[in-house]
């Protein structure tokens, strides 16, 4: 019998649902982002995060079952994203996906935000008919995590969509996650919120614009495998402190921002060449950084597979260049496609699947966590 889980996500500033299959095929996926409320302030405001929710969750739930021409009745689960994240957006979902499940008499699948974005990872590569080998290191790189984690399955025997994994950190950002790094760069040089998606392309616009400085790469005293980011996004500010003759074209960006002229085609005429070497020696740094560390680990584990996941996922250096050194290393890469990499309920209904198979429910006591770890 098919199982369809109907998944919830509220951790951050996008409010989703889907329906999965079998932890495999996306029956829906619905996604409310809340970018433009949050913009204008550069960042996440969790006050208004957690209201938006509150206006969101029962359309995009509805919508979620609609696109996959179902009812609630025909549920076999929901699951629910238990944390990390902010409280107040958590409980939203949390408290929608309870009421839901109390009131349907299908039982709660309590879902780790983290254990979704590695999920993402399979769901593509089923699609395509692939089965990543496991163990495998896991990246997973967004706004509000840059963590690596050893992946394996539980119980060895089984590899299907229904078996448990069990994760072991190896390593992790000492400050900054590498999203923010883009989002906080991104402001400092007057190109918005979010950060990362116009990062991306004015670096790739850059071509072969000499860098106006050099970054290194950071060394993480203690463990190797861990990162840092804050001091490139320092050694980025003191840069353009040094440099006031990026003054001007800040303030041209950020008044074209507040005209709402945000898109790559109205901001790429106000950098000048400099602007784009130094976009493209910090995203050079970034990517350099992420990608030696996480080769590093699968080489010293010998594990065959790399998985990446999360918003900065999404980047387009970031995947050839993890491509590139796989290939070299003879390991396998998987990401997910564009829209599953940032923050979605496909996801979260994949990863409820094996906890489903298992019996791994919760009941009305069910609260967020901010910060759970994931097991
Ligand atoms: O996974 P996500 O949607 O939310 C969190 O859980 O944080 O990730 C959002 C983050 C933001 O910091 C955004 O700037 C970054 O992912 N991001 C990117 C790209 N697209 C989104 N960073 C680099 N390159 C991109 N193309
Ligand atoms: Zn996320």
């Amino acid at each position: 019998m098919t199982i369809r889980i109907l998944g919830i996500e509220s951790s951050c500033d996008e409010t989703a649902a889907a329906v999965v299959a079998d932890g495999r095929e996306i029956l829906s996926s619905v996604v409310a982002s809340q970018i433009d409320i949050h913009r204008k302030y550069g960042g996440v405001v969790p006050e208004l995060a957690s209201r938006e929710h509150l206006r969101r969750i029962v359309p995009v739930v509805r919508e979620a079952l609609e696109q996959a021409k179902m009812n609630l009745q025909d549920v076999d689960a929901i699951g629910v994203t238990q944390g990390p994240g902010l409280v107040g957006s958590l409980l939203v979902g949390i408290t929608y996906g309870k009421t839901l499940a109390e009131s349907l008499g299908k039982p709660l699948v309590p879902v780790n935000h983290l254990e979704g974005h590695i999920h993402a990872v399979f769901l593509e590569a089923h699609k395509a008919g692939i089965n990543p080998a496991l163990p495998a290191v896991c990246l997973i790189v967004s706004g509000g995590h840059t963590v690596l984690y050893e992946v394996q399955p539980k119980n060895a025997a089984r590899s299907d969509a229904g078996a448990l994994w069990s994760y072991r950190k190896i390593g992790q950002t000492r400050d900054d996650a590498a999203g923010e790094a883009y989002d906080k760069v991104s402001k400092l040089l007057g190109l918005g919120y979010p950060g990362g998606p116009i990062l991306d392309r004015l670096a790739h616009a850059a071509g072969n614009a000499p860098p106006p400085v050099k970054f290194g790469p950071t060394k993480t005293r203690g463990n190797a495998l861990d990162f840092s980011f804050s001091g490139l996004k320092t050694a980025v500010l003191y840069h353009v402190r040094e440099n006031p003759e990026y003054l001007p074209e800040i303030q041209a960006r950020e008044a074209a921002i507040a005209r709402g002229e945000r898109k790559f085609d109205q901001l790429l005429p106000l950098c000048s060449q400099k602007t784009l070497g130094l976009v493209k020696e910090f995203q050079n740094a970034v990517v350099r950084d992420l990608v030696d560390r996480t080769v590093k680990a699968a080489e010293e584990l010998s594990v065959p597979t790399i998985l990446v996941s999360g918003g900065v996922a999404a980047n387009r250096q970031l995947r050839s260049t993890f491509e590139e050194r796989a290939q070299r290393a003879g390991l396998k890469v998987f990401f997910p496609s564009m829209a599953l990499s940032t923050d979605n309920a496909a996801m979260i209904a994949a990863a409820a699947y094996p906890r489903f198979r298992n019996s791994i429910f919760a009941g009305v006591e069910l609260n967020a966590s901010s910060s759970l770890p994931i097991a």
